[in-house]
């Protein structure tokens, strides 16, 4: 892919508010970020607004988010007066898949939590994304292990779309120095030990010294916990 490599020239030793400052110029590029509005996500979103930048901001409301993910949704509206495009479930696949399988289905196996994650979440993206050519997202490097050799910018085959993490390198720590450094709001179960934070049922608190993404599909193995955004 040529295209990912020039790119990759491009942001050599760039810092994050330079990259996504130098994407958002990309002439015949379209660019969206999206947002799960958890710590990561609002240092992207704080650099996009804050600047103005031409990136269109995303998330996805599967529908079964914590009431203070919908809060923090609401003071980042009011914080920056910008828009925040909202994608939901398609209401056909949600109505079937929950008629015919009860609203907690994916506790019961891992295919049909994968097909909740699949009508929740990567259906919906696949709308989110369409027409665009560049995909922001918020991961880190240490966030899981396989997320640990995740390269900058890379081809996303599933979406056809180039995907470029700016966040990849930062620790959680120069995330969090960031975000009180310029008062953004954040979600406050960040406060009481939720790390890595998705939907409500499948999300909760994790131990000290438990791994990053443990408090999500707790009851799944490692290797299953992906949700299908990222492959
Ligand atoms: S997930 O694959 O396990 O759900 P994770 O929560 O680590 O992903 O978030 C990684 C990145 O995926 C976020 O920085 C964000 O770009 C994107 N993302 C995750 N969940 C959502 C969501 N609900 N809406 C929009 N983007 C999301
Ligand atoms: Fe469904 Fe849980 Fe996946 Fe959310 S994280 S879409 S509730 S299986």
């Amino acid at each position: 892919m040529n295209k990912v490599s020039n790119i990759l020239n491009k942001i050599q030793n760039k810092t994050a508010e330079e990259i996504l400052q130098l994407v958002a110029q990309l002439p015949s590029e379209s660019v969206v970020f999206s947002t799960s509005l958890g710590y990561e996500d609002q240092v992207i979103t704080h650099m996009i607004f804050s600047k103005s930048l031409n990136i269109s901001v995303f998330t996805l409301d599967t529908g079964r988010l914590f009431p203070e993910t919908y809060s923090v949704f609401n003071s980042t509206l009011e914080r920056y007066k910008k828009t925040i495009l909202t994608f939901s479930p398609n209401t056909q696949l949600v109505e079937d898949m929950v008629t015919k399988k009860g609203p907690f289905s994916f506790y019961e196996n891992v295919d049909n939590r994968k097909e909740c994650c699949f009508v929740r979440k990567v259906e919906p993206l696949k709308r989110a994304l369409k027409g665009h050519t560049i995909w922001i997202t918020g991961i880190r490097a240490d966030q899981s292990g396989n997320r640990n050799d995740m390269p900058m910018v890379e081809w996303d085959d599933a979406n056809k779309i180039i995907k470029i993490h700016p966040l990849l390198n930062w620790t959680i720590e120069e995330v969090k120095g960031f975000i009180f450094k310029h008062n953004i709001p954040y979600n406050p179960l960040h406060d009481k030990g939720f790390v890595s934070i998705g939907c409500q049922p499948c999300t909760r608190a994790i131990k000290e010294g438990e791994d990053f993404r443990a408090g999500r599909w707790w009851w799944e193995d490692a290797s299953k916990k992906e949700c299908g955004l990222h492959k």
